[in-house]
Order: C-alpha cells, then sequence, then structure tokens
C-alpha cells in the first residue's frame, strides 16, 4: 500500500527556475520539489487514507505534530472524505533554534483525555532519525488509543537512527535540511512554498 516516490537521485532545480522570494534565494542550494508536486501528493495520500479508516471504528484521530507539520496537516485534512476529530501534539528535538537535535523531545498532547478509543494517526512533516515518532508512539499508548499509525510526507530514511514504524509516506528525500511548506531552521523558511534544500554555509 505505501508507495512513496523516492527522489533520492533527483537534481535540485534552480531557484531562479521557480517563484522563489529573494530573501530566501541566497541561502537555498535549490528546489527540491514543487508546491505543484506537494499538492498532487497529498492529494494522492488522502485518497489511500479515505481507503484505509473508511470503517475505523474508533473515528479518525489525526493529530498534527506541531510545528512544522501544520501545512501539510492542513492540506491533508482538507481533502479527507471521511469523518475526523483534530488533535494536537507538540514535540520538539530542537531547542531554541538550530539543526542539531540534542536528545529526547518534549511531547505534550493538548487534550490527551480525547485519545481514548480513537485511530491516532500522527501527522508529521518529515521522519529524520525517527527518534521523535518513535518516543511519540510510546508516550501516546499511555492514553488508550484504539490504534496508532503515521504520516509522514518527507522520509529521511537515510539517516534513520530508531526503528520506527511509519504506515504512509509521501516522498523518500536524499539526507540534506530541507525548509519550505511549513518546515523551518531556527523558525525561518516556512513560508518558501517549496521545498529547498538549505545550503550548507547557512547551517
Ligand atoms: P527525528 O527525531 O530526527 O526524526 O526528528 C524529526 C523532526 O526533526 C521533524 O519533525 C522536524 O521537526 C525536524 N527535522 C528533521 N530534519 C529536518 C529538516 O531537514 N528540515 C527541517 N526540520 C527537520
Ligand atoms: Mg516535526
Amino acid at each position: 500500500m505505501p508507495n512513496p516516490i523516492d527522489i533520492r537521485g533527483r537534481a535540485l532545480l534552480d531557484v531562479d527556475q521557480l517563484r522563489v522570494p529573494p530573501s530566501y534565494q541566497d541561502d537555498l542550494e535549490g528546489i527540491l520539489l514543487t508546491r505543484g508536486e506537494i499538492d498532487s501528493r497529498v492529494e494522492r495520500l488522502a485518497e489511500q487514507l479515505d481507503a484505509e479508516y473508511a470503517d475505523a471504528e474508533g473515528g479518525l484521530y489525526p493529530v498534527c505534530v506541531l510545528k512544522g507539520a501544520m501545512r501539510f496537516y492542513g492540506d491533508l485534512l482538507q481533502q479527507l472524505s471521511i469523518p475526523f476529530r483534530e488533535g494536537v501534539v507538540s514535540a520538539s528535538r530542537y531547542g531554541l533554534g538550530g539543526a542539531e537535535p540534542d536528545g529526547d523531545a518534549t511531547i505534550e498532547f493538548l487534550r490527551p483525555e480525547a485519545i481514548a478509543g480513537r485511530d491516532v494517526l500522527f501527522v508529521e512533516d518529515i521522519v529524520d532519525e525517527g527518534r521523535t515518532l518513535a518516543q511519540l508512539r510510546e508516550v501516546v499508548e499511555a492514553y488508550d488509543p484504539r490504534s496508532v499509525s503515521a504520516i509522514s510526507l518527507l522520509d529521511k530514511r537515510d539517516n534513520r537512527v530508531a526503528d520506527v514504524e511509519l504506515e504512509h509516506i509521501g516522498f523518500v528525500i536524499p539526507d540534506e535540511f530541507v525548509v519550505g511548506y511549513g518546515l523551518d531552521y531556527e523558525e525561518e523558511y516556512r513560508g518558501l512554498n517549496h521545498l529547498g534544500v538549505l545550503d550548507e554555509a547557512v547551517l
């Protein structure tokens, strides 16, 4: 069923081949995914979820993993035909900015009592080492979900450390630091519409 698009070998597009805000251009090595490709893939992922959760007995409970997943979450849920309720969790391994994760994530569900009996679907922007998702999957069990699964727009699997399950994947990407479509570096670049690779010099 999961049939992700593997773009690890793909050449980057130049920033001047697409509309990229001038303030971002110098900081990007190039564009890895255009917004159009992201949108098309999100439509297909929503179709897959519609099929998979058509008879979800507990009721689908997609949980947005803040903050990077906000755009993906909003776009994905807008495309769903099946009923759902919405959950939110903050999970951050990055302290006050920086691209070097410093250990365990701090995890906080907005309304943990709403999880009991529901079919939880964690919605992630990107799974990198996999530690954040592994921790989320472990912590959520204490709140008695009926089932737990996860979807991520991006999968940086070459950098995986934790052996964690990921049931739905948009794109498998190379081990580069990416920004845009909600993903940030030190809270910047979330507003870039496409998905870009950050220049090493910025990191
Ligand atoms: P993991 O525990 O290494 O899988 O961490 C995943 C989290 O780290 C994601 O939810 C992002 O918030 C962040 N992250 C990992 N790689 C990137 C990246 O390339 N760009 C932006 N954020 C990233
Ligand atoms: Mg995240």
